[in-house]
């Protein structure tokens, strides 16, 4: 293979570091800074201990059919939790890290994106067709890594082939699992732009998942323009057909070679892209789900809140065991009331009739135990803008009279409401598939489960089915009123600062 180019000398140079421009993105809260080191909250007179923005106003990210009032919540506070222990060596104010024998500089207390080097793969990979795409499967010609180490802090971030990585076995991450991830899409507009979908959301997430971790945090603004830069030198990876995208998997692991269970030393943020298909390739087909109180997602205190490597690999054998018995997903249950938190990798939407025409759209409140979607979050603010009497922003194919909440739901609840006709819809949300309908939810038959839990099956509604309706194209009125308006600011046909451009 012949040795890559390296076109490191015109960005090294070049400084570019990323400011909040309201043209770009709005959100006072799209600029997830890294979370205080202890001395710098020491030294901080004022403000809020987490460091957290106020909250914002979302208006203008709704796009073009009128003005919304609905308000980002703060960031939360459990952020700072272990940045200041991961980062307590940071000198203030300059941002370079010292030697402390030789005053040198070693390195960085946030990502540089100055100091980027863009190492050009000389052999890119042919296309593939667009029709053959599995989700997952296929990678695009570069990556960008950014290694970070307790010492220097953040070396200078490089974009390069994509290719593999090299990792000592001691590695912390083939241990003790410390792996953080994200998921955001790029789509190419009608115009041939490529756009990506509220990536300040993606790394507000992302801050709140390192902190949980007692990984560092970062300036989100910083890490969106080095993905920018990424999409955009593999943008002829972003597939143009309807319904496809460039998936983006920023990814962050411990890499320190050495067993023993405790903050990482090293830690290696990197970010790779993947072209996807549709997730529906022939139309929505709506789904059932296996109501499981056996598995346990999440529970308070733990990490289902977080978006951690961790909390996917144990839901395998659960998803095995649903796809045996017939079902598409598991529909995670929490507590001895049974209340139902997420379906499979989603949110989860329900709607209820509650008299005199009025609709509730609920979804359940974020805690330890939902991941804060940033679909959900999406579904939420179009739903309570529409909703909102004060504006005049409307999406003529929802209920004129909707409630949004976010409460407990039980299964008790789900079937009385079916059981009286009062259960319209359920769906799931999130990016792969933006919206999966439900039509069905059952549960365990205890005989017919095989598996070696077989024993300790439980279910307080052994074999009963409670059937959802859905419409004719396999989609309720909400989840298709949604995933249009959603679709449509994904892909720039809805004005809307939401769709971040890359070039
Ligand atoms: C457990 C879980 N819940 C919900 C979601 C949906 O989140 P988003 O809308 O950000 O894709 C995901 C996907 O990332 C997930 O893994």
């Amino acid at each position: 293979m012949p040795a890559p180019r390296l076109l490191a000398p015109r960005l090294a140079t070049r400084r570019w570091a990323p400011t909040c421009r309201s043209n770009v993105l709005p959100l006072s809260s799209h600029c997830a800074r890294p979370a205080p080191s202890r001395s710098q909250q020491r030294n901080k007179s004022t403000g809020s201990p987490d460091g957290s923005t106020s909250s914002a106003d979302t208006s203008s990210s709704l796009g073009g059919r009128g003005s919304a009032k609905t308000k980002t919540p703060p960031v939360d506070s459990k952020q700072v939790f272990a940045a200041g222990q991961a980062q307590s060596s940071a000198p203030m104010g300059s941002g370079q890290r010292m030697d402390p024998m030789t005053g040198e500089v070693i390195g960085m207390d946030d990502i540089d994106a100055s100091a980027l080097q863009i190492i050009e793969s000389d052999s890119p990979k042919d296309l593939p067709p667009s029709s053959s795409l599995v989700f997952g499967h296929t990678f695009t010609d570069h990556m960008l890594v950014i290694p970070w180490n307790s010492e220097s802090g953040w070396s200078p971030p490089v974009i390069k082939q994509y290719g593999n990585l090299s990792l000592d076995p001691s590695s912390t991450v083939f241990h003790y699992g410390p792996c953080l991830f994200e998921g955001m899409k790029a789509y190419k507009d009608s115009q041939g732009r490529v756009r990506i979908f509220r990536p300040d959301k993606n790394m507000e997430r992302m801050n709140r998942s390192a902190s949980r971790l007692a990984f560092p945090n970062f300036t989100g603004d910083t890490l969106i323009e080095l993905i920018k830069r990424l999409v955009s030198l593999d943008r002829r990876w972003v597939p143009a057909e309807k319904g496809h995208s460039l998936y983006i998997r920023p990814t962050m692991i411990g890499t320190q070679a050495a067993l023993g269970v405790g903050a990482c030393a090293d830690i290696l943020l990197f970010v790779i892209c993947s072209p996807v298909g549709p997730y529906y390739k022939t139309g929505f087909k709506p789904v059932s789900l296996l109501a499981t109180n056996n598995y346990v997602r999440a529970w308070p205190g733990g990490t289902g809140g977080y978006k951690l490597g961790s909390n996917y690999a144990s839901g395998v054998v659960p998803q095995a065991q649903a796809a045996a018995l017939g079902y598409q997903q598991i529909l995670w249950l929490f507590g001895d009331d049974d209340q139902v938190t997420e379906v499979g990798t989603m949110n989860l939407f329900m709607a209820f009739d509650k008299g005199n025409g009025v609709t509730e759209l609920v979804t359940p409140p974020l805690d330890d135990i939902i991941l804060p979607g940033v679909t959900r979050d999406s579904i939420l603010a179009l739903a309570r803008a529409h909703a909102d009497p004060e504006t005049s922003f409307k999406i003529s194919s929802l209920p004129d009279k909707l409630e949004v909440s976010e409460r407990k739901v039980t299964m008790a609840e789900i079937k009385s409401a079916a059981s009286e006709g009062k259960l319209l819809e359920i769906f799931g949300s999130g990016t792969a598939a933006i919206v999966s309908p439900v039509e069905r939810i059952g549960s365990f038959v205890p005989s017919l489960v095989t598996c070696t839990l077989a024993d300790s099956v439980r279910c307080r509604y052994n074999g009963q089915s409670i059937n959802v309706p859905v419409g004719a194209d396999g989609l309720g009125d909400i989840a298709r009123s949604m995933l249009t308006e959603v679709v449509g600011r994904q892909t720039g046909e809805i004005p809307s600062d939401w769709s971040v451009v890359v070039d």
